[in-house]
């Protein structure tokens, strides 16, 4: 069997890569880096395209991930470079950071940078501890073990790694925490107003109609744990898999086509979703259905869809037939979320044996990539083709995660049958590329 090895994107060790990191940032800056931070990417087992309608997620943090090394500047100027050889344009430097960032003066990437300072900025007038001092700025040095643009999440870890640094180096929170006291001082209740920060660069700075799974993630999920978050509220809950672990495991497949959240099309899905919301009377789709769903609450409400349609309703120009579909998707991955979240819960209390877990979950898994497939409308051949692959090659599930249009598939395996299933999938395409999902710790410093 041919060696796979190389086919494997591994986290590398934290220590080796940031003693790696000081001394590029040493060599690029010619000062010693003040912190390390890092924050994860995150693969997602169901609740895509739904966390901006107020739905539930049922993600986990990766070991992969972003690491920033960050000395702070008194005036009022980031200086940002990134490792990553596709992106690497040498150090940009951008004055007057906190303000809200103009478009096109710098790299796109950049932006998720600034607009994060900003954010932070606007953040500190609520929040003194996050204050960031007059003239506040930084020089960053930022490399990731994520695929950029692989739909794990390397936007949204790149955000809060750098959340994280501005918090460390800047703010009178991460002068009262030094080092890794810093990582303990962070509760959930101060990672989640860090998530608000990010989601609203993400939001207003770079302009991306996202809704908040990717930050709560990386800054609020466990290790060993899946995370179920209800995107209402941002609330969570998070059950341990080291059982479920045991005989079997998560991997990423990465397809090697890269997607693109700032254009069109996954705006376009939403605003679609949105319409269908509009004409169902409720501000989120999640308030058309009730607390518990039922398949049978899904009807009900596609046919008060389907009457409003046929009596006119107003879809703003928008085809009702795509609006329904999208409509659809919200719903059923909505309800696919709800009985995972049931399931988890009754495998946490023993109810729910590990077996059974497993067969149940990848069931879904495949029900949630058909509608993202058939009715969300995000998937793309080789995608299709991945989860076709590993499935008839011993995977129990597998969905396209993320945003779609390019991206990862998520797959849930038997151990012993990973390796027949990664050769499988890897025949589909050189640029294929495999990670594990171990659910892991959220964003810290290192
Ligand atoms: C991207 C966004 C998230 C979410 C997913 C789709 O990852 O950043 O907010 O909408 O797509 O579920």
């Amino acid at each position: 069997m041919r060696d796979l090895s190389a086919r494997w994107l591994t986290p590398g060790d934290p220590q080796s890569t940031s003693a790696a990191l000081t001394s590029q940032f040493r060599q690029i800056y010619g000062a010693e880096p003040s912190g390390l931070f890092f924050a994860p990417g995150r693969a997602n087992l169901n609740g895509e395209h739904i966390d901006f309608h107020g739905g539930r997620c049922l993600p986990m943090a990766l070991p992969h991930g972003t690491y920033v090394a960050a000395a702070p500047r008194f005036d009022g100027m980031l200086r940002l470079r990134t490792l990553d050889p596709e992106l690497d344009t040498g150090v940009v430097e951008i004055p007057d950071a906190a303000a809200l960032p103009a478009p096109v003066t710098a790299p796109s990437w950049t932006t998720y940078v600034s607009g994060v300072l900003w954010a932070l900025v606007q953040a500190g007038n609520e929040y003194p501890e996050l204050h960031l001092g007059e003239g506040f700025g930084a020089d960053l040095l930022i490399c990731s073990t994520l695929p950029i643009g692989g739909g794990l999440s390397s936007s949204a870890s790149l955000e809060c790694a750098a959340a994280l640094a501005f918090v460390g180096i800047g703010s009178p929170l991460g002068a009262e925490h030094a080092g890794e006291g810093l990582t303990r001082a962070l509760t959930d209740e101060r990672r989640a107003v860090l998530a608000k920060v990010c989601i609203r660069a993400e939001v207003e700075a770079v302009g991306a109609g996202t809704g908040g799974l990717d930050q709560n993630t990386a800054l609020r999920a466990e290790a060993g744990k899946l995370v179920s978050l209800d995107c209402r509220d941002f609330s969570l809950q998070r059950t341990d898999l080291t059982a479920l672990l045991e005989d079997y495991c998560f991997l990423a497949v990465d397809t090697g086509q890269p997607h693109e959240l700032v254009d069109g099309q996954f705006a376009a899905r939403r605003a679609e979703a949105e319409a269908a919301a509009a004409v169902l009377g409720v501000e989120r789709l999640r308030d058309a259905l009730p607390e518990s769903p039922s398949e049978h609450d899904v009807e009900l409400v596609l046919e008060t869809f389907d009457r409003s349609v046929a009596q006119g309703a107003e879809m703003g120009g928008r085809d009702a037939d795509a609006c329904r579909r999208r409509l659809r998707h919200a719903l059923t991955e909505m309800l696919r979320s709800g009985q995972l979240h049931l399931l988890f819960t009754a495998l946490a209390s023993g109810i729910a044996g590990v077996d059974h877990t497993a067969e149940v979950v990848g069931r879904i898994m495949n029900e949630g990539h058909a509608s993202m497939r058939d009715y969300a409308e995000v998937s793309f051949t080789l995608a299709d083709q991945v989860v076709d692959t590993v499935l008839s090659a011993g995977a129990l599930g597998a969905r396209l995660i993320g945003g779609g249009f390019g991206g990862s598939v998520l797959v849930l395996a038997p151990r012993r049958q990973v390796e027949k299933i990664t050769t499988a999938a890897a025949r589909l395409s050189p640029r294929i590329r495999f990670l594990a999902a171990i659910p892991s710790a959220p964003a810290r410093v290192v």
